[in-house]
């Protein structure tokens, strides 16, 4: 069996680190996986690390996309898949999750009639302002297999008229939709057992700090919004003489020097508490999550991460495809709202009672999805063969 596995942005990259794993360490004798790279992150710290660190197999194909306005990045990136998937002829394309290479590839392969594999299908936002919500609506919607991450999503893909009793005969109009919990707790439970032994990173996490990323176009583009996120931050550094990490995302380093004021900017850097990072690797991530006492983010991993090392969490989002963190109250939804963002860390500086149920699944998600891919492939075997 032949997998195409499609990525391109930092998260997918780690995302896929476990399906590959998996198939490295159980199904090699069953399933063939190829990966492909758009491209559309290229930073060394946003791509290569995470192969070299994660062990992933180098991709056979990477389109060198690059960063371009939303229509000519997905258009570029769809003429380089097609030509890929023509000659590979996958029995299955997988997709992680919604950026624009999800989107790409969900365009390429259904329109050449690959079955589609979407890892993190279901989620929601309800915010179609969001170009992930589009994302990933547009892939669900053309995917043979959706592996929801929780029960939320099934039920979300439900509203959409998915009928999620299909057992058999999959296809891009009966597909097939299995809650099969979050691939990247598969990612936390394996490498955060893992010895690091960074000394450097040691030594610059032996001060109490609360960690911070931002990335958001909502948030970075939006000179007001980012006004207002890094003023909350300065706020509580300085109140509660506390530090903050921030490993900054490309995008969120370009928009401070072009949508903060000068002065802001000078405060931040003067301030001995504020820690501008460039991009970490995943293990220097994780190793800034495990140790913080509380993290600040928009990220979608981010939270969730937060969540898997019992940590609450500031969100800068109005909303979140995961709502069950906040229904656990470990979560507080603050927008890019200076007064929300600074209550809600004295909210978390106070509370001493910490509820994180387990809601992800049971860190054997890429073997669920391998699994239920390889039972399939052997019934059409037997289908076509009677
Ligand atoms: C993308 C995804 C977002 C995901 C994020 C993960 C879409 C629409 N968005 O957002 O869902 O959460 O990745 O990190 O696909 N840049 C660099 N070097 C790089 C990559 C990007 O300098 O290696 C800069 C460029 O200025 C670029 C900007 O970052 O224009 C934005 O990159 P892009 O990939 O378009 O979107 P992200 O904000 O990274
Ligand atoms: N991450 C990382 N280094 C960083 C910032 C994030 O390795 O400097 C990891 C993080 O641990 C998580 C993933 O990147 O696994 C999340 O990606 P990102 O925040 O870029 O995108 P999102 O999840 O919001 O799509």
């Amino acid at each position: 069996m032949k997998l195409i596995s499609i990525v391109g942005a930092r998260p997918q990259i780690i995302k896929a680190a476990a399906l590959s794993r998996i198939i490295r360490q159980k199904y090699s004798n069953v399933i063939t996986e190829i990966i492909v790279h758009t491209g559309q992150h290229y930073d060394e710290n946003m791509s290569k690390v995470f192969f070299k660190e994660l062990e992933i197999p180098l991709p056979k194909y990477n389109l060198n996309i690059g960063s371009a306005i939303h229509g000519k990045q997905t258009a570029r990136m769809i003429l380089g898949l097609e030509e890929v998937l023509m000659k590979e002829k996958p029995d299955y394309v997988v997709l992680f999750g919604d950026t624009n290479s999800t989107l790409a590839g969900a365009i390429s392969a259904s329109k050449l009639q690959v079955s589609i594999v979407h890892v993190e299908a279901g989620l929601r936002s309800y915010n179609k302002k969001m170009p992930e919500e589009i994302n990933r609506i547009l892939c669900d919607h053309v995917s043979t297999f959706l592996f929801a991450p929780n029960k939320k999503a099934v039920t979300n893909l439900e509203k959409e008229g998915f009928d999620t009793s299909h057992r058999s005969n999959f296809s891009i109009d009966q597909p097939g939709i299995f809650n099969v919990g979050d691939i990247m707790f598969d990612n936390f439970l394996y490498y955060s057992q893992m010895p690091f032994n960074s000394i450097q990173c040691k030594k610059k996490l032996q001060n109490e700090y609360i960690l911070a990323t931002i990335h958001r176009d909502h948030n970075t583009d939006n000179a007001e919004n980012l006004r207002n996120i890094f003023k909350a931050l300065l706020y509580i550094a300085n109140q509660f003489s506390i530090d903050i990490k921030i490993p900054l995302h490309p995008r969120t380093m370009k928009c401070m020097s072009e949508n903060l004021p000068q002065a802001l900017l000078r405060k931040i850097d003067n301030s001995i508490y504020i820690q501008k990072l460039p991009p970490v690797s995943f293990m220097e991530m994780i190793e800034l999550e495990k140790n913080a006492k509380l993290i600040i983010t928009d990220s979608g991993g981010v939270q969730k991460e937060a969540y898997f090392f019992n940590k609450p969490c500031i969100i800068l989002r109005k909303e979140t495809e995961w709502t069950e963190i906040l229904e656990t109250g470990m979560a507080l939804l603050c927008g890019a709202d200076y007064r929300k963002i600074v209550d809600a860390y004295g909210v978390y500086d106070e509370i001493n009672t910490r509820n994180f149920p387990k809601i992800f699944g049971d860190g054997n998600t890429a073997e669920l999805i391998c699994d239920i891919l390889i039972k399939n492939k052997k019934k059409e075997k037997l289908v076509n063969h009677n």
